[in-house]
């Protein structure tokens, strides 16, 4: 892996500097402690919503979100090197019911990696995942609600079916509910409150599409970590983003470009007017 961005500076005087300059110029293997540090969340206070809100997501470089129904075709070893720090750095994972149906999601591990780091920080040995669903139609039987290191949440609306917000409880799971909208939805901007409530400051979004267009929309994505992946698919999967056109764009400012293997991992971050 190399930093393509920032530029690496190698005109301070000390060497040290220099010498981590060239380090993280050089095309090697990123420790995960290092990429760590690259993607650490910025200190508190957070952005407007109370929390930091960032994303993690990959893509073909025809805009393609998934191939054949998974973004696994997307992916590669650096990519899921990005993303086991990315959970390894966040407080709770915050997820939509189709890709956790689709992908199979399992509980977050906790990894040697991370522990010290997280106990500095008064983490939870592994980060929270939270699965936004207004059906609540999820299989409670599995492991990601039935034996996580933290309580699995299942953020819904308040409309939502009593009988399965029963069921979800009866596994373990904490329910939350964020929004008055019809048949469970909830209101985006009220996901990430109500995990700021809970403590769950450092969030990462890990989609889908439809869940990160609503983010987008509500006003609360501050970062967007996006790995372009060098693979053309075509058909007609969703972009990263699905979901109503922005009344204007959001403007978002380049932080970082890492690379390894022509994946070009991106990371953006938001500008409040
Ligand atoms: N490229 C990537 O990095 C990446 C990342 C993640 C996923 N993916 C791919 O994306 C696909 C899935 O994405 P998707 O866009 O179809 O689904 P998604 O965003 O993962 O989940 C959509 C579901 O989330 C729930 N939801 C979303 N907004 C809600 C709201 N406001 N209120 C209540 N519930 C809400 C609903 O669940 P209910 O239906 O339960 O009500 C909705 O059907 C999969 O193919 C997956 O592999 C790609």
């Amino acid at each position: 892996m190399r930093r393509l961005f920032p530029v690496p500076a190698e005109t301070s005087a000390e060497a040290s500097a220099v010498a981590s300059a060239r380090a993280s110029a050089e095309d090697r293997e990123w420790g995960l402690g290092e990429l760590a540090d690259a993607y650490a969340y910025p200190e508190p206070p957070h952005g407007p919503s109370g929390a930091w809100l960032r994303a993690n997501m990959v893509s073909s470089l025809d805009g393609a979100a998934h191939h054949d129904g998974r973004s696994k075709a997307l992916s590669s070893d650096a990519d899921m090197r990005i993303f086991g720090v990315l959970r390894g750095l966040a407080d709770a994972v915050v997820v939509g019911a189709e890709t956790v149906r689709r992908e199979g999601y399992r509980p977050a591990r906790a990894r040697e990696a991370f522990a010290e780091r997280r106990a500095a920080l008064g983490q939870s040995s592994a980060p929270a995942i939270a699965v936004v669903s207004a059906s609540l139609d999820l299989d409670f039987s599995r492991p990601l609600f039935t034996e996580p290191l933290v309580p699995t949440i299942v953020i819904t609306g308040a409309t939502a079916a009593e009988e399965r917000v029963g069921r979800a409880r009866a596994a373990g799971v904490e329910v939350v509910f964020a929004g008055s909208g019809p048949s469970g939805r909830v209101d985006a901007a009220a996901v990430v409150t109500a995990l700021a409530e809970l403590g769950h400051t450092r969030l990462l979004t890990e989609g889908g599409p439809t869940l990160l267009a609503e983010f987008a929309a509500a006003g609360v994505l501050d970062e967007l970590c996006l790995a372009v992946a060098p693979l053309a698919t075509a058909g007609d999967a969703k972009r990263i983003m699905n979901g109503p056109e922005l009344r204007e764009p959001e403007r978002f400012a380049l932080a970082s470009v890492l690379e390894e293997a022509g994946f070009l991992f991106t990371r953006y971050r938001r500008i409040y007017q």
